[in-house]
């Protein structure tokens, strides 16, 4: 009976727009990332730069960065969250018209990305590149996102708001006022504007903004998914419901105050500086209450992960988790900044949450989805282990190239001789870091082919699934 009564109400359930959603997100994962290994390989072999403006890496760096985070990482979000607050409210979306509003103003958003960031347009703030017409679009289709999920929320039939929508609506909220602040600037031109904050404030203001995209947007959100993704995945409850309202809380509490430490040694008064350095350093504790809670929830189904990649997918993105937010408190400390900031190190430590974290717990959610949404299994699951392995070894060549090369970068450039003048050039440290630069490539390549058997899978798994008179 109560079997009857939640497919009944499944068939209910707006899904076309989680399934447009889903099938973006893998096209532009692979996209992203193939622009990723393009400039990286530009960084290896600069002629590849072939003196054309459009596709040299100053103009091709942030198109990626737009692309991972906001056109793939983006599409993941909304897939998952129209998809699990369907299901964990047991209500279909408030409006479904104005989630595909969702899909197409969002999809317009990236389509101006990529005409304009080669063509040069840039406001030059780092994750906030696009100029202010595409800023007014986001913050409208952001704000419809948001409004659809709150609304949806309001109407559950459950008593209690389950803690994965807390985590999405949390990332919401603070986006939107992150965004249109960081965005407010006087146009001069169409596609040419200034900002109205200067100088420090300017800066402080961008990297509250610029921290936050990855506090909040790259870890809120993605924890959103991983909340609700893991447990149904393992078929076992959340570890620690406690745990979870605990990580919640701090999480929202204290990621707000770390936008300075990316400003050490700056113009910033000092005790922002140390303030910022502080409160990173107190993240570990819910970073890693919240890795240990989403591993936990496999106690006593451990067993899955010997068949189930999806669930493998799952705990290596919150070793990655764990990983990331124990060396970014340490990267923050001032002295240690003083080493790794400018260097690889930071571009190792940004890969690992981006890569090991975002790719994969985004990718696990993307193949469980699409299981459930087209009602089937995948049409190679050898395809789905192959993109599991491609992943994990892309990911730690990567990071693993960039400490190496990241931690000797700093230290020759502060090497001084015995007469107190610098021991290298700088074109010196570049020759060194060439061999690493090469591996870095060939790391990302290999996660770039992870990301094009996942779209083939999925796209065989839809024609299969359409060629057996589904939908
Ligand atoms: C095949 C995979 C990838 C490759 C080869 C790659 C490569 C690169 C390269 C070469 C840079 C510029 C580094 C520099 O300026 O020195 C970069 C920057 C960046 N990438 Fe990726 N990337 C990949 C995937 C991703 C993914 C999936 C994400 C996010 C989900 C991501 C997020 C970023 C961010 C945020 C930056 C800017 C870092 C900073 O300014 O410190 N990347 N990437
Ligand atoms: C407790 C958690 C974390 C703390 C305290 C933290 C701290 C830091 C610090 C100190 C830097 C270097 C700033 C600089 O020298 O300029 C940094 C850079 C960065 N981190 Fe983290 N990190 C954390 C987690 C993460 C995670 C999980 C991700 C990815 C999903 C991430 C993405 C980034 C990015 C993209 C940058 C480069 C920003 C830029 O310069 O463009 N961080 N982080």
């Amino acid at each position: 009976m109560e079997e009857t009564q939640q497919q009944i109400q499944e068939e209910n359930y707006d899904y076309s727009v989680v399934k447009g959603f889903v099938v973006m997100a893998s096209v532009y994962f692979v996209v992203g990332t193939f622009i990723g290994v393009y400039i990286a390989s530009e960084l290896s072999w600069p002629f590849l730069n072939f003196d054309i403006a459009e596709i040299t890496f100053g103009r091709l760096r942030p198109l990626h960065t737009n692309a991972v985070i906001f056109a793939f990482g983006g599409c993941v979000l909304m897939a998952s969250a129209f998809y699990s607050v369907q299901r964990t409210c047991h209500t279909a979306l408030w409006s479904n018209k104005m989630a595909w509003a969702v899909f197409w103003g969002w999809n317009l958003v990236i389509v101006s990305a990529v005409i304009t960031l080669p063509l040069g347009f840039t406001q030059g703030k780092e994750y906030a590149e696009l100029e202010w017409p595409i800023d007014i679009l986001i913050a409208l289709v952001w704000v419809l996102f948001t409004f659809n999920f709150i609304m949806t929320v309001a109407k559950r039939k459950t008593p209690h708001i389950y803690v994965s929508n807390w985590f999405f609506m949390g990332m919401m909220v603070m986006i939107t006022y992150i965004h249109v602040a960081n965005s407010l600037v006087i146009p001069v031109e169409l596609f040419k504007s200034y900002s109205i904050f200067s100088g420090t404030h300017d800066a402080m203001i961008q990297w509250w903004w610029g921290h936050n995209a990855v506090g909040f947007y790259l870890t809120a959100g993605f924890l959103g998914i991983m909340y609700y993704f893991v447990p149904k995945q393992a078929n076992r409850p959340v570890f620690s419901y406690r745990l979870s309202v605990l990580h919640f809380w701090t999480l929202m509490f204290g990621y707000v105050w770390l936008g300075s430490h990316h400003l050490q040694y700056t113009a910033l008064p000092g005790w922002t500086q140390s303030l910022g350095a502080a409160i990173s350093i107190a993240m570990i504790i819910p970073s890693w209450g919240g890795a240990v809670n989403g591993m936990m929830t496999l106690s006593g189904a451990w067993h899955k992960l010997r068949t189930d990649y999806i669930l493998r997918f799952f705990i290596v993105s919150l070793a990655f988790y764990a990983m990331s937010t124990f060396e970014g408190p340490v990267m923050s400390i001032k002295t240690v900044n003083a080493l790794s900031h400018y260097t690889d190190w930071t571009i190792g430590h940004v890969h690992s949450g981006a890569l090991g974290w975002v790719g994969m717990v985004g990718s696990g959610a993307l193949y469980h989805m699409v299981m459930r949404l087209w009602s089937t299994e995948m049409y190679s699951t050898a395809l789905v282990a192959i993109h599991f392995w491609t992943a994990t070894i892309g990911t730690v060549v990567y990071i693993v190239a960039m400490w190496v090369s990241g931690i000797m970068q700093g230290l020759m450039w502060r090497a001084t001789n015995e007469y107190g003048t610098l021991k290298y050039t700088f074109a010196e440290t570049v020759v060194e870091m060439h061999p690493y630069y090469v591996m870095r490539t060939a790391g990302g390549f290999i996660y770039f082919l992870g990301t094009v058997l996942m779209l083939y899978n999925i796209i065989m798994t839809i024609k299969m699934v359409k060629a057996k008179g589904g939908e």
